[in-house]
């Protein structure tokens, strides 16, 4: 029986991640671990910090895992405000993971990129998966530099890693952390708890978004796909819905009319536009018979009704 291990599972995707993996598996399979200490007790959960190699080695070794979710990172708004520490933390994770598994202590491993790889020559609309990438962010930067590391490891040294470049992905069970994506979160319990909403993201501008059950089934369907179907071997382009904060908030007010919407943009602004639009996913398709599942408004209905829940409000998703 094999057995897993959740790098960064007190995080967005970590969380979700991480519960998906244990309706799968048995709790014995399945450790999470994290920086920071869960608030309530947690079964098989181990204190980590993914930066320091020896840690992350004895851990593999005492829990005699297989297959590792590198989920720790620093995103594009936080990386902006502290560039090297972010470039440092962001590749320190990475390569203890991939020496470990060059030396046999993880046997698969998967390492999310991001739509942060592509930059403000690359085309923005259907980004395909090969194209100009020119990132200015540091959060950008390290993905990129972390997708031509894995490539290389995969070549040289025949380690079995697997990677998806996440869009930005929407969740209510835990915040993002400080990404240019986040504004589609917070919209949610603001408007819920607060009636209104200001966007750090101008009104016409579009983004790559996914929900939260989509990223989980790319995550876990690239982990379980054949070795011998997988042609890429930096990162898959994984395409789910694009709309703007204008169109997020009309989809919302379909369900709470009341709910206002402004904007004041922040520097987060820049980062989205250079960001593209649209991907072109044809490849996950090809290759591991990936699609999404969510539109625009099964998302928000599926938002605003697990939010109204965790808030105890009532909230009509009856149009
Ligand atoms: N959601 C991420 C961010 O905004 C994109 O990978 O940083």
């Amino acid at each position: 029986m094999k057995k897993i291990l959740v790098i960064g599972s007190n995080g967005q995707i970590g969380t979700d991640l991480l519960s998906k993996l244990r309706e799968i598996y048995t709790p014995e399979q399945v450790w999470a671990s994290d920086i920071r200490v869960p608030q309530s007790d947690e079964h098989h959960f181990i204190h980590l910090d993914a930066t320091d190699y020896e840690s992350v080695k004895s851990a593999l070794i005492k829990l005699e895992i297989d297959e590792v979710y590198l989920m720790a990172a620093i995103l594009s708004g936080n990386a902006e405000k502290m560039p090297n520490k972010a470039w440092d933390i962001n590749m320190k994770v990475l390569f203890n993971a991939l020496e470990l598994a060059k030396d046999g202590f993880i046997k698969k491993l998967f390492w999310p990129s991001s739509i942060a790889v592509f930059g403000p020559h690359t085309p923005r609309i259907n980004t395909p998966q090969y194209t100009i990438m020119d990132p200015n962010t540091v959060y950008g930067i390290s993905k990129l530099a972390g997708e031509r590391w894995i490539e290389y490891y995969k070549n040289r040294y025949h380690i079995d890693v697997r990677s998806v470049r996440y869009p930005g992905v929407i969740s209510w069970k835990t915040m993002p952390g400080g990404g240019t994506t986040d504004y589609a979160v917070e919209i949610f319990h603001e408007a819920l708890l607060k009636g209104r909403y200001t966007s750090f993201l101008e009104k016409h501008t579009a983004l790559p978004m996914m929900y939260m059950p989509d990223a989980i089934d790319a995550t876990i369907r690239i982990m379980e796909a054949p070795v011998e179907k997988l042609r890429i071997h930096s990162s898959y382009n994984i395409a789910g819905i694009t709309f703007t904060p204008e169109e997020l908030a009309n989809a919302i007010k379909a369900y709470l009319p009341e709910f206002e919407i402004d904007y004041q943009t922040d520097f987060r602004q820049a980062i989205a536009e250079s960001w593209p639009e649209s991907i072109d996913d044809r490849m996950a398709f090809k290759d591991w018979h990936w699609h999404h599942k969510y539109d625009l408004d099964a998302m928000v209905k599926d938002m605003l009704d697990n939010l109204s829940q965790k808030y105890h409000m009532a909230v009509s998703l009856s149009m």
